[in-house]
């Protein structure tokens, strides 16, 4: 049991520890118009609609209604028990896989529990609603803050890290998320186009970029992530 494992993960992942995804029914984005209150642009115009709209987030993300569920659990075991390296790219803004355990996670979409300031980019930890009056006390700009997360038209995260991962895997499996937003929909691709790698994709139903994987398996992550886990562990 070794080879290096990249798993991708989004908002399917984090469903059944309470918090909503953001495309198809139920999702955050039929409820709420994106351009308004997670984009570049809304930031500059509007900034204390978007800081609402994160400060709502990040309420709900640190409060008891929310925890790690079973399939974070198995993802912190698969780390622990995995002789060879396992990354987490997820492009969740939660910090869930940290709280069951893992510690290779890249956030390519930015974190809830952390603040930016608007001059220098100093990145703070950050528990509480961000206020038009926090200001950045390093730079000595006295610049505004504002969520470390990436808005509508801004760029990803650690692109480097990700790609140096991704450019070394033996096993990519993407769990819980439509692959309808890129870098992340691509990163199948990246990993198919070597040799001698496998494909997996976990999911409630197929995603956009479903036939490419090279396995698919779909139900609540919850339930086929442990499974599956399990079954990698066991020399599956
Ligand atoms: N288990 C597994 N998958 C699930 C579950 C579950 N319990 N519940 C829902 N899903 C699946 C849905 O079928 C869907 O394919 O999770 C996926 C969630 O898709 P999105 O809401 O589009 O989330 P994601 O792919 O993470 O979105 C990527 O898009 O809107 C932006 O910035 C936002 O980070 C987000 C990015």
């Amino acid at each position: 049991m070794s080879g290096s494992i990249v798993i991708l993960t989004g908002a399917g992942i984090s469903k059944a520890s309470g918090l909503e995804t953001f495309s198809g029914d139920g999702g955050i984005w039929n409820t709420h118009e994106v351009d308004k209150i997670a984009s570049a642009e809304a930031l500059a115009k509007n900034p204390t609609q978007v800081l609402s709209f994160y400060d709502d987030m990040r309420r709900k993300l640190l409060s008891d209604e929310v925890s790690p569920n079973a399939a974070h659990y198995a993802l912190a075991r698969l780390e622990a028990e995995w002789a060879g390296q396992v990354i987490i790219i997820t492009q969740n803004i939660d910090n869930l896989h940290e709280r069951a355990g893992n510690t290779h996670v890249i956030h390519s979409h930015g974190e809830l529990t952390k603040a930016r300031c608007t001059s220098c980019g100093h990145v703070f930890s950050w528990w509480r609603d961000i206020d038009t009056n926090d200001l950045c006390g390093v730079c000595g700009e006295d610049a505004p803050l504002r969520p470390h997360i990436v808005l509508f038209g801004e760029s990803p995260l650690e692109l480097g890290k990700t790609e140096d991962a991704l450019g070394h895997c033996d096993l990519f499996v993407s769990i819980g998320s439509s692959l309808t937003v890129h870098p992340a929909a691509g990163f199948v691709d990246a990993v198919n186009s070597r040799d001698n790698t496998r494909t997996v994709e976990l999911n409630q139903e197929p995603s956009a970029r479903s036939e490419v994987f090279d396995e698919g398996y779909f139900g609540a992550a919850e339930e086929i992530v442990p499974i599956f886990v399990s079954g990698l562990l066991a020399g599956a």
